[in-house]
């Protein structure tokens, strides 16, 4: 409500020139200037590259030339072929148009030559998409090899694969196929497999040494991200023993000395991108709300700026709806006053229909306007951008070694992130970046470069997986840089309170960590009579904060359809009502919509149900129902997550263990309860330290279940010393 209520500016946006201005700063085609391959430089490239430059800027210099959605006949057209023929020719056309195809026969020779090979190239200039195609042509797949090729996030995945697979001329699955989390889409046939970097760690576990595979291709290696960490090692380890294996870690122009460095001095192949000047302006003062700014900064532009797209970086989901609501809003108000203003939204979990509209040309006369996370960074290239409005901040996930928690926070991003932001309005044509933040924030108040996720994350997971393959001295790893001591250190300790290695820090039920989505709920499910609705639980919590939807038009309807779910003792035990009141409708669709539930967010819970069910079959648990009696589930679930037990104080609660303090979120159902003590499923941290989906416990099970991390003095209620022992628990009991 409180965004509703902001003042509109949009009367002074017509009247005013940019508000954003101030000081400027002008990219420097150093990319063009330096442009050649520092592997094996050549004058006569230079030469080339400066033609080739010319002519797209002249193609660019002619009246259509931003908005390029012709309204001529294509040539193609003209010359009567079909439209499924065009779009054929107009792919093959685009693919030798891309920065990548001159470097084709020189890219392929390196890679014949070189076992490990860095590839560096502008987001944008054909590494995903063409550099596999380029292989298979080159008959890498030869006898039904493999190639593989690592993406951080799932989104890209499945998009590039999609327009590879269309590139190709295949169906997606059949030649072309990825292979994401709980969704695979390959088939026997596949020889390109586009995958997210957690699945190829995955593959490790059936095949240690990649044997089916030809080709790896790391690619988005400057993301850092913990499993593209992890892989470096492994693969750098395996290529060791492997040498008909080609491994090419492939990343933006960042940090690829460092990649060269680590793989044993790779070389480097740089792709000499076309990068057109961008200008870069900063606000006078700090903006109070950025996404107010952003709003205010899309429309200025669409008012003042010629034609030319605009893509608009936000940190998540809520936000970018947010965003596109008030945009829509206020083009609505303005009516036939501007001209129509496309909005569209991209982030993980839209859905992919949604997604793929990106990628629409613009209608003649109409803008673009693409509000994204930072997929848009270097993930994923939308064509026809030419300002980019960058508020600087980010979501990251951020570990605090010594309390052992992990969240998710809006920080600061970093200069390195916002010139690649930047960079994006530069591709097709000279572009602006306007950052919602002052030229001094930006000098004084981002660091250079994005800590490596390995660095900022709990390791436990890690140290899972890392064990079942076999490698026990993780102080060794081969790490690109190694996560802090006492990190791993904590790791090992949780893991051993876990019951999921023993005091030799040896796995103790060596296929448990298959059912990694909530590694704390599975080491309890035989324990106490009720896996079934733990299964169910853990599958609800893996689709975490999508179940419930609030479209802003019906909050009150929706909250009550809401509160109609809530049962006594915690989130977990609404999660699991809803679930099973959503099998009794028959999985129905018309239910959830009647219900405010999302049911794609269902299915995917169903889904993941299905596999970690399976998966209990495959290591023989017995599924047992408890008839849905509260209170082994909420043991069960103690036993899981004993570490992160918060108890209530004084106007809040303060974790067991570290004291710090935490708040119950206001969409739990114990958020005006009082409860005293709960067991959270994860922090996160908005505008206070929040805990998301609690559950009530009762003290006395903690030193039930981890009598060997929990002391008798942590747990003595502090309200004990007024009453007796036996009273202060007996309104627990009651749950
Ligand atoms: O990996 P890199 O950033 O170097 O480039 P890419 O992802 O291979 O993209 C090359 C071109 O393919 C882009 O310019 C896009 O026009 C196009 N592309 C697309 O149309 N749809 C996608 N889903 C991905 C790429
Ligand atoms: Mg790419």
């Amino acid at each position: 409500e409180k965004r509703s209520k902001v003042p509109q500016r949009e009367l002074e946006l017509e009247e005013m020139p940019m508000e954003v201005g101030g000081e400027q700063g002008r990219w420097e085609e150093e990319r063009l200037k330096t442009a050649c391959l520092s592997f094996g430089a050549k004058q006569e490239r230079e030469r080339g590259m400066k033609e080739e430059r010319d002519r797209y800027q002249l193609i660019l210099e002619e009246d259509e030339m931003i908005n390029f959605v012709s309204t001529r006949p294509t040539p193609g057209e003209e010359a009567g072929l079909s439209q499924a023929e065009i779009r054929k020719e107009s792919i093959q056309e685009v693919r030798r148009l891309l920065p990548i195809f001159p470097y084709r026969e020189d890219l392929l020779a390196a890679i014949d030559q070189h076992q490990i090979l860095v590839i560096e190239g502008e987001t944008g200039s054909g590494k995903t998409t063409q550099i596999p195609q380029y292989l298979m042509e080159a008959g890498y797949t030869k006898g039904g090899l493999k190639i593989g090729c690592t993406q951080p996030r799932r989104v890209a995945a499945m998009s590039v694969a999609a327009r590879v697979a269309e590139e190709v001329g295949a169906k997606l699955g059949n030649e072309v196929g990825y292979s994401i989390r709980f969704e695979d889409c390959t088939s026997e046939r596949t020889i390109l497999k586009y995958m997210t970097d957690g699945m190829l760690l995955r593959e490790f576990l059936t095949e240690p040494d990649l044997a089916t595979y030809s080709v790896v291709i790391i690619d988005e290696a400057h993301e850092r991200t913990l499993h593209t960490d992890i892989l470096f090692g492994l693969i750098k380890d395996i290529a060791r023993f492997r040498s008909d294996l080609k491994v090419l870690v492939a990343s933006a122009t960042l940090d690829t000395e460092r990649f060269s460095c680590f793989f044993d001095d790779a070389p480097v192949f740089r792709i000499p991108g076309r990068r057109f000047p961008v200008d870069i302006f900063y606000t006078k003062a700090p903006e109070a709300d950025y996404l107010e700014a952003c709003v205010v900064s899309v429309l200025q532009i669409h008012v003042t700026q010629p034609i030319g797209d605009v893509l608009v970086f936000l940190t998540g989901q809520e936000e970018i709806e947010a965003c596109c609501e008030m945009l829509q809003e206020r083009c609505r108000r303005l009516g036939s006053k501007i001209s129509e203003l496309l909005v569209l939204p991209i982030y993980a979990n839209l859905p992919s229909d949604m997604q793929a509209k990106i990628f629409n040309p613009t209608p003649p006369g109409a803008r673009k306007v693409v509000v994204a996370t930072n997929i848009a960074e270097t993930s994923l290239t939308i064509d026809g951008i030419i300002y980019v409005i960058d508020p600087g901040f980010c979501k990251q996930k951020s570990y605090n070694a010594r309390t052992g928690m992990e969240s998710l926070i809006v920080t600061p991003c970093s200069r390195a992130s916002a010139n690649q932001r930047a960079g994006r309005a530069g591709r097709v044509a000279a572009g602006k970046c306007f950052r919602l933040y002052t030229a001094w924030a930006f000098k004084h108040e981002m660091e250079e470069s994005t800590v490596p996720e390995i660095q900022r994350t709990n390791l436990g997971n890690v140290v899972l997986l890392l064990k079942s393959l076999g490698i026990n001295d993780l102080i060794h790893f081969d790490f690109m840089d190694p996560p802090p001591h006492e990190t791993l250190v904590l790791a090992l300790e949780q893991l051993y309170a876990l019951g999921a290695l023993n005091h030799l820090g040896e796995l103790t039920k060596r296929r448990l960590n298959a059912l990694d989505v909530n590694k704390g709920l599975a080491v309890p499910l035989s324990r106490y009579k009720c896996s079934e609705e733990v299964l169910t639980i853990a599958a609800m919590l893996s689709v975490n904060n999508s179940i419930f939807y609030r479209p802003k038009d019906k909050v009150v309807h929706a909250d009550n359809a809401r509160m109609n779910f809530v049962v006594p003792g915690g989130d977990h035990l609404v999660l699991l009502n809803v679930y099973t009141q959503w099998i009794e409708s028959g999985y129905s669709t018309q239910w959830c919509y009647e219900n405010f539930i999302q049911f794609r967010s269902m299915k995917r819970a169903r889904d993941v149900r299905d596999q970690l069910e399976g998966l209990m079959e495959r290591i023989e648990v017995e599924v047992v129902s408890c008839q849905g009696e509260p209170m082994p589930i909420r043991k069960a679930v103690t036993a899981g997550y004993f570490y992160h037990t918060a108890r209530l104080s004084k106007g809040g609660y303060k974790t067991v263990k570290h004291q710090q303090t935490v708040y119950v979120h206001p969409n739990s159902s114990l958020f005006d309860e009082q409860t005293r003590w709960l067991i959270y499923h994860e922090l996160v941290f908005t505008t206070k330290e929040f805990m998301r989906q609690v559950i009530e416990i009762d003290s006395a099970w903690l030193l039930e279940v981890a009598p060997h991390y929990y002391k008798n003095k942590e747990l003595e209620d502090s309200s004990s010393k007024k009453m007796p022992r036996k009273q202060g628990k007996s309104k627990d009991e009651l749950g």
